[in-house]
C-alpha cells in the first residue's frame, strides 16, 4: 500500500469513527463444477474473463492488510478453479493474513493441498451435501462429489490442515444431521458448521423444494443440543436455525458494514453476498477505488450504518444493537424495501403473512430441483 493511501485510510477511519473490517471473502471466481440449488450466489454469474487477475487479487489482499483484515476467506464458486489458487494463497499469508479456503473439494489434490499448506493455509472449509454418495450428489448435481470429498477430508488433514465441515441444511436432508455430525468425527474435522437454507439468489428458485418444516427445524436444534453434549470438547458444532421459524432476526453480516466485506471475482467491493439486489445502491470496485475509500466513504457501505436510517419499530427497539435490525436483503426479497424491519421479526407487520407462507412453501409435496444452466 502506498503512503499516500495509508494517510487517506487513517484519516477516513478517524473522521467517520467506523471501525476497520476484521474479515474478507474473496470471491475468486464464480465458476464452479457443482450446482447446488441453493447456490446464494447471483443469478447472472461473472464470466471468467471478467475476474480480476492475479496481480489484481494480491493488490486487493495487500490493501485489506493495511486496511486491519484478519481475516481472509478464499471462497467462490470453487476457488480451486483459479490456477493461481496456491500463488494467491501464499501471497495472503506472506501478509499475515489468516487464511480460510471456503471450497467444495472438487478441483483439488493431494499435490496441490500440500502446496496449498506449503503457502501457509491455515484452515479448509469443506462442504457437504449428505452423508451418502448418491443423495449427497443428487443435491449437488455432480456424480462423484461425495467421493472426492472424502478424499479431500482426508488430504487435508493429513497435510496437518484444520478442517471443518460446511452442511446446508434444507428439507430433503434434514433429517440426516445426526449422520453429518458422526461424518465430521470419522473425517477429524474439528468444527462443522449446520446451517439452515438462505433463500438468496439461485436458492429463491428451489424456495418451495428445500424450505423445511417447523417440526424437522425444532427436531433439527434437539439434535444439535444432544450432539455438543455428546461430543463435547471433541468436535465444535455451529448451527444457524431457521430464522423464518424463530422471532427474531438474525445479525446478518454482525451488521451492515460494521466487521466485513465481500469482492465479487470482478472485483466490486460489497457489504454483503447478496447486496447486489438492492437495486437503490451501486457498488465500486477496486479497479476504480481504493479498499479505504469503498469500506470508509462509500455510499453503499454507509446506506445501513448506525441506526439513523432504521424505521420503526427498529428504531425504538431494545434489540437494535443486538440484531441490527435483521438482514436488509432479506428486507429487499420478503418487503421489497431494504430499509424495512427483517419481516421474519415477530414486530414487523409482515411477519404473520411470512409465516402463512413459510408453512405453505414446507408443505409443498415436490422435491424437484432447478439447478443452474441445466
Ligand atoms: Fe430487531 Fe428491529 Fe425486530 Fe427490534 S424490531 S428485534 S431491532 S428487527
Ligand atoms: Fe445482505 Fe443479509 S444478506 S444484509
Amino acid at each position: 500500500m502506498s503512503d499516500t493511501l495509508t494517510v487517506q485510510t487513517h484519516a477516513a477511519r478517524d473522521s467517520l469513527r467506523i471501525p476497520p473490517p476484521m474479515a474478507m471473502l474473496a470471491e475468486l471466481t464464480h465458476r464452479c463444477p457443482l450446482a447446488c440449488p441453493y447456490c446464494s450466489n447471483p443469478i447472472e454469474l461473472t464470466r471468467g474473463n471478467e475476474e480480476l487477475s492475479t496481480e489484481e487479487w494480491i493488490g486487493v489482499f495487500r490493501q485489506a492488510a493495511a486496511l486491519g483484515v484478519l481475516h481472509l476467506h478464499l471462497s467462490g464458486g470453487e476457488p480451486a478453479a483459479r490456477r493461481d489458487l496456491v500463488e494467491l494463497t501464499q501471497a495472503a499469508a506472506s501478509l499475515g493474513l489468516y487464511t480460510n479456503l471456503i471450497t467444495s473439494g472438487v478441483g483439488l489434490t493431494e499435490a496441490r493441498i500440500g502446496s496449498l499448506a506449503d503457502a501457509g493455509l491455515e484452515h479448509v472449509q469443506l462442504s457437504i451435501q449428505g452423508v451418502s454418495p448418491e443423495g449427497a450428489d443428487r443435491i449437488s448435481g455432480y456424480k462423484g462429489g461425495y467421493e472426492r470429498k472424502i478424499a479431500v477430508a482426508g488430504w487435508t488433514t493429513d497435510a496437518g490442515i484444520p478442517l471443518t465441515l460446511n452442511a446446508v441444511c434444507h428439507r430433503q436432508n434434514m433429517s440426516e444431521i445426526d449422520a453429518m455430525i458422526d461424518l465430521a468425527i470419522r473425517l477429524k474435522a474439528r468444527r462443522i458448521e449446520v446451517a439452515t437454507v438462505q433463500f438468496h439468489g439461485w436458492a429463491e428458485r428451489n424456495k418451495a423444494a428445500l424450505m423445511p418444516t417447523r417440526e424437522q427445524v425444532e427436531r433439527a436444534s434437539e439434535t444439535v443440543t444432544k450432539a455438543r453434549e455428546k461430543y463435547k470438547g471433541v468436535l465444535v458444532i455451529d448451527y444457524v436455525p431457521a430464522d423464518y421459524y424463530s422471532s427474531y432476526p438474525k445479525a446478518c453480516m454482525g451488521g451492515w458494514g460494521r466487521v466485513g466485506l465481500n469482492v465479487t471475482p470482478s472485483g466490486r467491493v460489497l457489504p454483503c453476498h447478496a447486496a447486489e439486489t438492492i437495486p437503490s445502491l451501486s457498488f465500486e470496485t477496486v479497479r476504480d477505488c481504493s479498499l479505504a475509500e469503498i469500506w470508509y466513504e462509500s455510499d453503499a457501505f454507509n446506506a445501513y450504518r448506525g441506526e439513523d436510517w432504521m424505521p420503526e419499530p427498529c428504531r425504538s427497539c431494545e434489540r437494535k444493537k443486538v440484531d441490527f435490525g435483521g438482514c436488509r436483503c432479506q428486507a429487499m426479497a420478503l418487503a421489497g424495501n431494504a430499509r424495512a424491519t427483517d419481516p421474519v421479526c415477530i414486530r414487523s407487520p409482515l411477519r404473520e403473512h411470512l409465516t402463512r407462507e413459510t408453512e405453505r412453501l414446507s408443505a409443498t409435496a415436490s422435491t424437484d430441483l432447478v439447478y443452474r444452466g441445466r
